[in-house]
């Protein structure tokens, strides 16, 4: 796909992951709609996507747990452009801990943004591109949704939920022209995901790697994508998981007072 002149959808927009994407996008003269429930750092994005050279970019208050909202925002764009190219599923909410302890509104809380947000957006989104038989859906899984993290049970359920989302519409949307991906990051610096005492020990990669990946997705929807070092621990599970499993709940445990651990500074 071309993106000079791309309308561009990214939920999540307002930092991490969504901004650094925004940007990636904005470097190819895409235009941008951006939504997220911060608008004062959704603004703040636009104005460096409008210096990096998007030719116009609108930021809009989303919170995609709200159905009706997730809508609305694929609406609004399709409104102001009368066309719609990418729209990048990026927003998403965790939650680290014990299953057993977590609260009901946060169960709620991860379903309905990790989930229910993207069902919405994507069934808003494919009548237009399915009457065009054009456009692409990237969905922003994680890693966990290969190796389902310890103290993550929700939080894994939810991505392991839209990858199987993404390869089911994949299969129904086969012949249309619409593409459906997904990126799945591992640990990723430079975002707001993880509190101050949760931040994983271990190897992380800065934004901008997963943003480029999105947006190299965005020219070549082929397939499904991971950043380097999460395909070499993915290709490792078979014969490493147990172990995986266990160094990743030791490192988690470790790394957060809330399981017994001593924390790890935000560096
Ligand atoms: N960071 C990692 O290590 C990592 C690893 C694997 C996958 N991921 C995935 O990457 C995606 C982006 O996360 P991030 O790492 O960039 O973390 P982040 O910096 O916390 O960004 C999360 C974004 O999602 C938005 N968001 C959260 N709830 C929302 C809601 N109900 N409605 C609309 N927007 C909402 C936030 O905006 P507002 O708060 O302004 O609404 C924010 O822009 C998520 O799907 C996450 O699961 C992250």
């Amino acid at each position: 796909m071309r993106l000079k002149g791309a309308v561009v959808l990214i939920t999540g927009a307002s930092s991490g992951i969504g901004a650094a994407t925004a940007v990636a996008f904005a470097k190819r003269g895409a235009k941008l709609e951006l939504g997220a429930r911060r608008v004062d750092r959704l603004e703040a994005v636009a104005e460096r996507c409008r210096k990096a050279g998007s030719p116009e970019v609108n930021v809009r208050r989303l919170d995609v747990s709200q159905s009706a909202d997730a809508r609305a925002f694929v609406a609004a764009a399709l409104r102001t452009h009368e066309r719609l190219d990418v729209l990048v599923n990026n927003a998403g909410a965790g939650w680290m801990g014990r299953l057993h302890q977590m609260p009901e509104d946060r169960v709620d809380e991860l379903i309905a943004t990790n989930l229910k947000g993207v069902i919405a957006t994507t069934q808003a989104t494919l009548p237009w591109m399915l009457e065009r038989r054009r456009g692409v859906i990237i969905n922003v899984a994680s890693i966990v949704a290969f190796r389902a993290s310890p103290y993550s049970a929700v939080y894994s359920a939810t991505k392991h939920a839209v990858a199987g989302l993404s390869h089911a519409l994949r299969g129904e949307l086969s012949g249309t022209g619409v593409k459906v991906c997904v990126v799945y990051p591992g640990v990723t610096a430079g975002t707001e995901f993880f509190a101050a005492t949760e931040r994983p020990v271990g190897p992380q990669y800065p934004a901008s790697w997963v943003a480029n990946l999105i947006v190299r997705t965005a020219q070549f929807p082929r397939r499904d994508a991971m950043v380097a070092p999460i395909r070499a621990v993915h290709l490792a599970e078979p014969v490493l998981g147990g172990l995986m499993d266990h160094a990743i709940g030791e490192a988690r445990r470790l790394a957060s007072p809330q399981l017994g651990g001593t924390g790890v500074p935000r560096s």
